[in-house]
């Protein structure tokens, strides 16, 4: 059986391998990998490893890999749909393929119409003559009429149940307005509606459906916001305000925000691609939502202690989700939707424009923390400062933050330029090093261990190798490849590149683990392995190097005519003993 892709990422995120792996293998952190005693085979010292940021597991000793259902499969003795299914059970998911029959989801489809009915009557209150207060409130924030309509604002009535006489007489029962989040159930036992006399933002998930509201009173009084409870449609957790609208934008990247009015806002001035939490933290389920529609995000958190406390959390969360993070500070003004209407559209972007990348907040953090009036720890601060920026991908980046951080600290360009360099050069030896042992490593036993799989093109597998474990450490790269899956000497890799390129395109993980449906775990194996040995540094430079290594290859070989390609290969087998 064929599960939804969406379904099958949802399973990964929520069974992380190191979990999944933890609770059968105990394992020990080694840098960011994990160590532990394989289960599959007899060992003393650990060779099993388990690496988080790839999602995968791997045993250097008796070479099995994969993602959390290929060791479930492994460790469980399950075929493919079973271990789904206990994954899926591990994690409190319920699986697709009992969805359409189950009673949950008849109810959650009827709790889904009902919430779209009350936005609709919360909106029709909006233009009713009760409506005039929230009306006029919506003009003095300088919501346009636009606006209302295009987030379907509404107005819930000064009284105890509007909307449970409305939605009685359209056959909705009270305890189903309960289940929805919209009534209240008073000790004496009697039901009333939990929003008065506030201003109704719907909530509104990426398909479409209305799941929940958040309401905000017109005055000072208290609670200002109140937002609908969690109910079997409305998760906090997974749901961001404004995404069903912001998702469709082709501004390239995600503004994140802290309050409704502040995404409203700025979608008024034209930044349609602002979202809002709903009043909670940044959890994972919203980086790895994020993820799945952008791959910028800018955080515009408030500008006080809470604000930037949220700051220096989300940004290592959403980093790790494989997202780019950048930091937008203002000025004279406490959030956008104040700054917007103090200071406009044209003043927003051009704060959007210089806003703070990651490189540079991660500077300025290394900054705060010494005192560069001291000459000691100038020059810790600039050591630091350059092992760091040594680490940014592109000459560009290492020049720029180099030039600043020199400044910084009030030394010479050039004395900064050369330690970056310094540190730089010591990180590609090492990296150059390691790569020299895996090769030689390599050299007497290049092709695959696994039985059934075979190089027919060392050359070229080995580059397509190095290709694909790029890829999978830095997705972002993937669309500079200009390669076709056909091009590939070894279809088993071909056809992994080409099933990456896929679930990029549909913005699913870039991931081993997105694959474990589409090959046997014998070629899981494989992969994991390929993912595993090759270790190495990432560039543009290096990818573009593989795949011009692939084509060459490529092209030699369609040249030479299928015949002698034929003979060729014939001659290979027989030469080093593989059958036919
Ligand atoms: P305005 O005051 O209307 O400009 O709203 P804001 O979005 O600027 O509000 P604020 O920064 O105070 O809060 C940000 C978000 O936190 C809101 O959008 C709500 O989701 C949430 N929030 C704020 N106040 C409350 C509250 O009293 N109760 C609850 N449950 N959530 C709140
Ligand atoms: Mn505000």
């Amino acid at each position: 059986m064929a599960f939804p892709p969406a379904f099958l990422d949802e399973l990964a995120a929520r069974n992380p391998i190191e979990d999944v792996v933890g609770q059968y293998v105990s394992l020990t952190r080694r840098g960011s990998n994990l160590f532990g005693l394989c289960p599959f085979h007899s060992e003393k010292t650990p060779s099993f490893s388990v690496a988080p940021d790839k999602g995968i597991y791997y045993c250097f000793g008796c070479h099995k890999g994969g993602g959390p259902i290929n060791f479930i499969m492994e460790v469980e003795g399950l075929d493919y749909p079973d271990a789904v299914r206990f994954l899926a059970k591990r994690a409190g998911m319920e699986v697709p393929e009992d969805r359409e029959h189950s009673s949950v989801y008849r109810k959650q489809e009827r709790l889904r119409a009902l919430c779209k009915e009350a936005a609709r009557f919360y909106r029709q209150e909006l233009f009713a003559p009760g409506g005039q207060e929230a009306r006029d409130y919506l003009i003095r924030r300088g919501v346009s009429s636009q606006t209302v309509s295009r987030f379907g604002l509404g107005y819930s009535p000064n009284a105890w149940s509007a909307l449970l006489d409305t939605m009685e007489k359209m056959g909705y029962t009270k305890e189903e307005l309960r289940d929805a989040g919209l009534a209240l159930q008073s000790k004496k036992g009697g039901y009333y509606d939990r929003f008065r006399n506030r201003l109704m933002f719907p909530i509104i998930d990426v398909r479409g459906n209305v799941i929940g509201f958040g309401g905000r009173v017109m005055d000072d009084s208290t609670p200002k916001y109140l937002n609908s409870p969690e109910t079997i449609i409305f998760n906090k957790r997974k749901n961001l305000f404004a995404l069903n609208v912001a998702k469709k934008s082709t501004r390239g990247q995600l503004i994140l925000t802290e309050g409704y009015m502040d995404a409203i806002a700025l979608h008024q001035y034209g930044f349609d691609c602002a979202v809002a939490s709903l009043g909670t933290a940044l959890t994972q389920e919203h980086t790895q939502l994020l993820a799945k529609y952008t791959k910028a995000v800018v955080l515009t958190y408030d500008g006080d202690e809470a604000g930037q406390n949220a700051t220096r959390r989300a940004i290592p969360m959403l980093e790790q989700a494989g997202l780019q993070v950048k930091i937008l500070r203002m000025q004279g003004a406490k959030d956008p939707d104040e700054f917007l209407h103090k200071f406009g559209a044209d003043k927003f972007q051009a704060l959007l424009q210089k806003s703070e990348n990651q490189a540079e907040y991660r500077l300025q953090t290394l900054k705060n923390r010494y005192d560069l009036q001291d000459d000691a720890q100038r020059v810790s601060f600039l050591k630091e400062a350059a092992e760091l920026i040594s680490t940014f991908t592109t000459p560009v980046e290492r020049e720029v933050y180099g030039t600043r951080a020199a400044e910084a600290a009030g030394i010479s360009q050039a004395a900064m330029e050369q330690e970056i360099k310094r540190a730089y050069r010591r990180r590609t030896a090492q990296a150059k090093k390691r790569q020299e042992r895996a090769d030689l490593d390599v050299a007497g036993q290049q092709q695959p261990r696994e039985k059934g799989i075979r190089y027919a093109n060392l050359k070229s597998a080995m580059a397509e190798e190095q290709l694909l474990a790029q890829v999978l450490k830095e997705p972002t790269l993937l669309p500079t490849v200009k390669l076709l899956p056909e091009q590939f000497s070894s279809p088993l890799l071909g056809r992994a590149f080409g099933l990456l390129r896929q679930c990029q395109l549909e913005g699913r993980p870039v991931s081993l683990p997105s694959l474990e449906g589409d090959f046997t775990p014998e070629e899981m194996n494989h992969l994991s392995s390929v993912v595993r040995r090759r270790d190495t540094l990432v560039s543009e430079q290096a990818m573009a190097d593989c795949a011009d290594v692939i084509r060459n290859e490529y092209e030699r070989t369609v040249r030479t005519g299928d015949d002698a390609l034929r003979a060729m290969q014939q001659k290979l087998r027989t030469k080093k003993g593989y059958g036919g």
